[in-house]
């Protein structure tokens, strides 16, 4: 027994009638009907009450045509679903938080784009949060971000620590000083968060930092995102705790200061689906680990 039989056995079950089942099949008659005998002969029982018009389903006939439309309709699901997962395989779509663009993603990119030409890469910006939800909706399969969120669902690799700066106006005091900073000395200046929301966020590891250390800063302003608080710093609006890889985003109005703390980190995490391994998450984090030992940059290793 084939699908085929499972098709014209219901459109002739549906229809009621051979020869309109042969036109909702685009087939001829006599075909449809030899069709319908062979299933017959092989179930050992007639489906159809012959000779009734419109045609009807003996008992084991009415039997058949339940199960026969599920078997149709899983099919069909199946079908779908196959589809699915060969696009996936040709596709990885990818969220990143803004702040891991000063870094490297753009070199991993660039590297996983040319070594894997074969692959659709697409680009989603999304805060931590969102992109959990996106890696359980499918709408993404591997996420960047800077929080550990508890997800039985989603798989967090952490790939390294990285340390924070202070971002202040270049002839701020201290930016002319040039010395590392303790929290201690800024924590009655203004402070500029960010991002905003949603939370938790890259704020509450800054916030978390000054309160392990008792310290309360006294004049918080909370901004959408680095940008806009590297542009408030410009403007003498107040000083900015930054990933050091913004080190790398010259701006001729801003100074960079090395905090002289012990680790006071961002972790940059690597979110994927549980139990997801495929072989083009596997290449990307191979591809990382390689970028981070031609940089020299400490990690420690993982495998999916
Ligand atoms: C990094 O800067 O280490 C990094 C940024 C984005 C994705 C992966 C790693």
């Amino acid at each position: 027994m084939e699908l085929r039989h499972l098709r014209y056995f219901v459109a002739v079950a549906e229809e009621r009638n051979f020869t309109r089942a042969s036109e909702r099949l685009f087939i001829a008659q006599p075909p449809l009907s030899r069709q319908i005998q062979q299933l017959e002969e092989e179930l050992g029982t007639p489906l159809f009450q012959r000779g009734t018009r419109p045609l009807k389903l003996t008992e084991a006939g009415r039997f058949f045509y339940g199960h026969a439309r599920d078997m149709l309709a899983r099919a069909q699901d199946v079908q779908a679903m196959t589809r699915r997962i060969g696009k996936i395989e040709r596709k990885l779509s990818l969220g990143f938080v803004p702040s891991t663009l000063y870094g490297i993603l753009p070199k991993i990119i660039r590297r996983f784009r040319s070594e894997y030409s074969h692959i659709e890469l697409t680009l989603h910006e999304m805060a931590t949060v969102e992109q959990n939800q996106a890696l359980k909706e499918g709408r993404i399969d591997v996420g960047f971000g800077r929080v550990r969120i508890d997800d039985a669902n989603v798989r967090r690799i952490v790939l390294r620590e990285e340390v924070m700066m202070l971002a202040v106006p270049f002839e701020h005091p201290l930016g002319l000083a040039g010395k590392p900073v303790r929290l201690q000395q800024i924590v009655h200046e203004p402070l500029i968060l960010f991002p905003r929301a949603p939370r938790p966020s890259f704020a509450d590891q800054v916030l978390a930092a000054f309160r392990d250390r008792g310290l309360e800063p006294a004049n918080m302003q909370e901004v959408r995102e680095l940008q806009i608080a590297l542009g408030l710093v410009a403007a003498g609006a107040g000083l900015s705790i930054v990933p050091k890889s913004v080190h790398g985003m010259q701006r001729t109005d801003v100074t960079y200061l090395p905090l002289d703390e012990r680790g006071v980190t961002s972790p940059i995490v690597m979110a994927i689906r549980m139990l997801d391994d495929s072989q083009d998450l596997r290449n990307l984090l191979t591809l990382i680990y390689e970028i981070y030992d031609d940089e020299g940059i400490p990690y420690v290793r993982e495998t999916l």
